[in-house]
């Protein structure tokens, strides 16, 4: 039962990423009603089905600039506007940039495939290898969790803000220093009940006198993206790095084309692709504006930081744990990476496609461990869904924690078997099974691009070390759940150099 003010919130000091064990429940945060789902065909109903009466997300009431004008915060015609805007980023087609360029020798046009993307993965990747090697010489061990923190900084910096860091080497680099103390901010907890138990006094209590911290880590981002456009408006087209950024500057000249009404809200994830359009009869309204402001850059930058960097360190860290424990499972896949090195010299977009077991390691890494275990919609009007009456206002809560756990769908689910995703086992299973990446409109846009950095990074260190366990190892891996799944108390390994 819910306390008075607080609601349920005590519940949640413990670890509840696996939840009850309940179809369907309900709790409170402070005054807020959410209701926790975990079938799979009531998911599909409020993330497909019914999308257009749960198109957002919890509001994001205390949450400032630059976060408030990234897409994950966005709601409604602003969010469909950016969210049509930024599909092409992170589709397939930007993963491989086609460039043309002049041959020099044979004056002849030359289309050069150039993935645009993976250079970037690639070059951090180098830099985490150097690192490790360091850590596979001494025999000792390790946390690679710090590693793999670093090296996603660098790949976010590199790729979202245009700025070259090697967090290991250089901590105090501002932008790696800011990453962190982001990362590091809560909410001083008595405020946090405080605020949760009397919203309607402390929310414009804390707009009125906002948070110094806050306010200079959010200045300091906005800033270093106002920088880098002044910087590559004065560079010349040629000069100009190809990355996410530079993209969404193009899309500034070419976004007033855009028709509203031409949107390509279709998800990224499997799960959805299979689903009828959700959006329809729900045309974008003509006002919204059609251009992204600078803020709304800055805004797209940093959920690079916020949407693709703790999970994508979370899901190397969980396989490098799963595989450093499942001995047999590293061996298939050291085989597979060795066939791979013997015919390609360098990983890109596409020969990363021929690690299918690989591919499959990452599949069942999070099914027992998705970094996003729960995500929100909430109800815009009162609905039924499945007889179920939902009161306009209650957030929603996907549980899928609890899904990737069920036995129903996931016999032994405690183990890691990473043949539960062969075709042949996926067609068998209900799509709304597995749903590490979310699904239907509002799912992950980043899925392709954190999946294609997870395999890089991993498929570059075992070209050159295997991952082993030692008396550090902390087994079964202690969990934290705050805003995303993480290992508590990091991953302690040895690496013995190939
Ligand atoms: C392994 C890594 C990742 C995992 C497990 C993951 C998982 C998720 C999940 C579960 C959601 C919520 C989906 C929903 O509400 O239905 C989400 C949303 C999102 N993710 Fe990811 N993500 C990953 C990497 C990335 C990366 C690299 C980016 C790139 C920037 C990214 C960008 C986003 C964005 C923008 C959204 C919100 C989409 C919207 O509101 O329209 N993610 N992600």
């Amino acid at each position: 039962p819910p306390l008075p003010f607080i609601g349920n919130l005590l519940f949640f000091r413990e670890v509840r990423y696996d939840f009850l064990f309940h179809k369907l429940y309900q709790y409170y945060i402070g005054r807020q009603m959410f209701v926790v789902v975990s079938t799979p065909e009531m998911i599909k109903q409020i993330l497909v089905t019914n999308f257009s009466n749960f198109t957002n997300r919890t509001k994001p009431n205390l949450i400032s600039k630059p976060m408030l004008d990234s897409i994950l915060c966005l709601r409604d015609d602003r969010w469909k506007y950016v969210r049509s805007l930024l599909i092409p980023v992170f589709s397939e087609t930007k993963l491989k940039e086609v460039r043309c360029r002049q041959c020099c020798f044979h004056n002849l046009e030359y289309i050069i495939v150039f993935f645009c993307m993976t250079p970037l993965i690639n070059q951090a990747c180098d830099v985490l290898l150097c690192n490790l090697k360091v850590y596979a010489d001494s025999g000792k061990a390790f946390d690679i969790q710090r590693c793999y923190n670093c090296f996603t900084l660098d790949v976010v910096g590199s790729v979202a803000f245009g700025t070259e860091v090697d967090s290991q080497k250089n901590p105090d680099d501002p932008f790696v220093k800011n990453c962190r103390t982001f990362f590091e901010m809560s909410l001083f907890k008595p405020l946090l009940i405080l605020i949760l138990s009397f919203p309607f006094i402390m929310i414009p209590l804390l707009r009125i006198f906002p948070n110094k911290k806050q306010k200079e880590l959010n200045g300091f981002f906005i800033q270093t993206i106002k920088n880098a456009i002044i910087f590559r408006d004065q560079q010349d087209a040629a000069e100009r790095r190809r990355d996410f950024l530079q993209w969404m500057l193009d899309s500034r000249n070419s976004a007033d084309s855009l028709a509203a009404g031409c949107f390509d809200v279709s998800s990224p994830s499997a799960a959805s692709r299979q689903n009828e359009s959700p959006l329809a009869g729900r045309a974008p309204s003509e006002k919204v504006q059609k251009m992204l402001t600078e803020d709304e850059i800055a805004g797209q930058a940093f959920l690079f930081l916020i949407a693709g960097f703790e999970t994508t360190t979370s899901t190397l860290s969980f396989a490098t744990y799963l595989l450093a424990t499942n001995p047999e499972c590293q061996e298939k896949v050291l085989q597979e990476v060795d066939e791979f090195s013997a015919k390609h010299m360098v990983p890109d977009y596409q020969n990363v496609q021929e690690l299918p077991y690989l591919e499959m390691v990452i599949a069942e890494t999070l099914r027992m461990y998705p970094p996003a275990f729960r995500f929100t919609r909430e109800a815009a009007e009162d609905c039924i869904v499945l007889g179920q009456r939902i009161p306009a206002g209650a957030v929603i809560e996907t549980a899928v924690g609890h899904l990737h756990h069920n036995p129903e769908f996931w016999p032994e689910p405690e183990k890691f078997m990473p043949e539960r995703f062969t075709e042949e086992a996926k067609k068998e299973r209900h799509p709304f099974a597995y749903l590490p990446f979310g699904a239907g409109p509002r799912g992950c846009i980043g899925m392709k691009m954190g999946l294609l950095e997870t395999k890089i990074t991993l498929l570059r260190i075992l070209q050159k070390f295997q991952f082993k366990t030692c008396p550090e190892t902390e087994i079964p891996l202690q969990l934290k759940s705050k805003a995303t799944l993480g290992p508590k108390n990091g991953v302690y390994i040895m690496l013995e150099s190939r």
